[in-house]
């Protein structure tokens, strides 16, 4: 599924993260650049100590063998070699020589004429001793590290200067150092106390010959020390067969250590500096632990930054959105916030005239349907009235020609019975053809008579005015119905009421239409007649099992009539409901609802 943003808001807050994201990271890649060269730097500077250190050492060595070779050319210490010592000079001239710890003049042979501090090797010959032989067999001073195998002492430097008499080599004078005690000075000197840096001369081996450790150093000079190897002699092994200068680290965890290393040039010894790693990358270490805080902070004030900033941007837009989602609900009246100046700003504005022009617009829409509706209803009213009138007129019209019928017609047909039943009996006897046609009269007359009655009744149903609709309309069907031989099935529901006159009026020209239809055109077996009282309004049916029709929706006559048409004005009226429904084959149902009126 692919991700998507789409709020706003985030979008924002994304792109100002990614963006921080971008610049942090380069700035974090600046920083690591910064620190590496920084550890490179601190590096460097404990591998020059260490050079430096080893090249001072060198030229005390150097030094050294000078005041011994000076030694050697003096008168006194010469003649020592001839045999017969003259300690005094010699004592006297070896407070010349402030390096070294032991002094002996050896002859030829190796053995011990002279020695300071006197010492009880003046039996052993030191001709085997690899550095007095060299001296001897080679004529020219000689250097060497030595093992004093007897004690576990570190070892000690041995010099050893050629006395020269005549054709070969005299004698020897052979002078040792030990490094604890002479060449402290050289070491880089530090505080008391100070665990943590530690600048050593070390052997091949890894041995201490001398070191600034705090330990060491409580020692003084001419004290026995024990050997002891340092805690880096892997690494420095490793260093020491290369005779490179070289930094390292050793250890682990806390006991890390940064290790400097320089070998010397005269012997085959190195000078080591070692710093706890933590301490000697305290600085590239703050700056990586600065560096990792001030970009936690950073990332946290970035992004509540962009939230916010996010928010700022993304609150009148999401205003906006709401407002465009209100206009097609239709709330118009509630204004477009417009609380900035710029792009978002201009937009709301542009917005909110939109809304005034628009609310107005609709305001002036309502408005002009409402005074629609008025001259519509006013129309309709007017339509209403007229048709009123029209059926006023109708209805009177009708009662007029039912008064005429009565009053005159009929009057004059019963008054032409009764002189014809006059006539019939002024008849001789034996008059019987004359009777016959009179008789025949009669019964044309009576027909009659009962004809006009019908009209009469059609045209203004007495039962109506005098009993009301339900005992008018059942007296109508009932006469109606069986001259079309159709059966009547009468039916009233709830308690029956008198509606106003001239609805009452309405809605029974419209039953008596449908009834009359049934009638004429259904060929119906059974007319049903339904009127129900509800409590809001009465129902009246009219139902047939007849023919049926097809029924035409609308005002369209279906089939010249004017009956359908009639009824669904009358309805209309009377504000009844009217229902005609009708299948050809099915019958055929009329059905009005009138609501009470108050
Ligand atoms: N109950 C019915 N059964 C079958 N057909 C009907 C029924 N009522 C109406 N019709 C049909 O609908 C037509 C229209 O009826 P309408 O009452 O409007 O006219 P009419 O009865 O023919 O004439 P008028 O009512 O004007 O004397 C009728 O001609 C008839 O074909
Ligand atoms: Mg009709």
């Amino acid at each position: 599924m692919r991700f998507m943003v789409t709020r706003l808001r985030h979008q924002v807050t994304l792109g100002v993260a990614v963006g921080f994201a971008v610049i942090s990271t380069l700035f974090g890649l600046l920083i690591l650049n910064v620190i590496g060269q920084s550890t490179e730097a601190t590096a460097a500077e404990r591998l020059k100590l260490a050079q430096t250190t080893a090249a001072s050492i060198d030229a005390s060595i150097s030094h050294a063998l000078a005041q011994l070779v000076e030694f050697a050319g003096l008168e006194a210490v010469r003649q020592a070699t001839s045999g017969r010592a003259r300690a005094d000079a010699l004592d006297q001239a070896y407070r010349l020589l402030g390096t070294y710890d032991e002094v002996a003049v050896l002859d030829a042979r190796g053995r011990q004429v002279w020695a300071h501090p006197a010492s009880g090797r003046a039996a052993a010959s030191l001709r085997n001793q690899p550095v007095v032989r060299t001296a001897l067999d080679s004529g020219a001073p000689s250097v060497a590290l030595v093992e004093l195998a007897a004690v576990e002492h570190p070892p000690v430097v041995a010099v050893a200067v050629p006395l020269a008499s005549g054709g070969g080599p005299a004698g020897v004078v052979l002078g040792t150092i030990h490094f604890a005690h002479g060449w402290r000075a050289p070491l880089v000197p530090l505080p008391p106390g100070s665990a943590t840096f530690a600048t050593a001369v070390v052997d091949g081996r890894g041995r201490i010959l001398v070191t600034t450790s705090a330990q060491q150093a409580m020692d003084g000079p001419g004290q026995a020390e024990p050997v002891t190897v340092d805690p880096h002699a892997p690494i420095i092994r490793t260093m020491f067969e290369t005779q490179r200068p070289g930094v390292g680290a050793h250890g682990e965890g806390a006991e890390e250590h940064l290790v400097a290393f320089a070998p010397l040039g005269r012997l085959p010894i190195g000078v080591v500096v070692e710093e706890r790693q933590d301490l000697a990358l305290a600085v590239p270490n703050r700056l990586r632990r600065m560096l990792l805080l001030f970009g936690l902070v950073a990332l946290i004030a970035t992004s509540v930054a962009a939230w916010l900033h996010a928010r700022y941007v993304t609150r009148p837009l999401e205003h906006l959105a709401q407002a465009m989602r209100r206009i097609p609900a239709g709330a118009l009246d509630e204004p477009v916030l417009v609380s900035r100046r710029d792009e978002i700003g201009a937009v709301a504005r542009s917005f909110e005239t939109m809304r005034v022009q628009l609310a107005r617009a609709m305001t002036e829409r309502d408005r002009w349907e409402r005074e629609l509706e008025a001259r519509v209803r006013e129309r309709t009213d007017e339509v209403r009235r007229l048709l009123a009138k029209i059926i006023d007129a109708q209805e009177g019209e009708r009662h007029r020609l039912a008064r005429e019928l009565h009053d005159d017609t009929a009057q004059t047909v019963a008054t032409l019975l009764m002189h014809l039943a006059a006539l019939r009996g002024m008849l001789p006897p034996g008059q019987e053809a004359i009777a016959g046609v009179l008789d025949r009269m009669s019964a044309q007359g009576v027909r009659a008579l009962g004809e006009i009655r019908r009209v009469i009744a059609d045209l203004r149903p007495t039962a109506l005015d005098d009993l009301g609709l339900i005992p008018a309309l059942r007296e109508f069907a009932e006469a109606r119905l069986a001259t079309a031989s159709v059966d009547l099935s009468f039916q009233v529901r709830g308690e029956p009421r008198r509606l106003h006159r001239p609805v009452e009026a309405a809605l029974f020209r419209i039953l008596q239409e449908a009834v009359s239809n049934v009638a004429k055109h259904a060929a119906a077996r059974i007319g049903t007649v339904e009127i129900e009282f509800a409590p809001t309004r009465l129902v009246a049916t009219v139902r047939d099992d007849g023919r049926g029709f097809e029924v035409c929706p609308g005002p369209d006559r279906p089939r010249g009539g004017v009956g359908l048409e009639g009824m669904r004005e009358r309805a209309d009226l009377i504000h009844a409901r009217l229902e005609i429904a009708s299948r050809p084959g099915a019958g055929t149902s009329i059905r009005v609802e009138i609501p009470y009126e108050e």
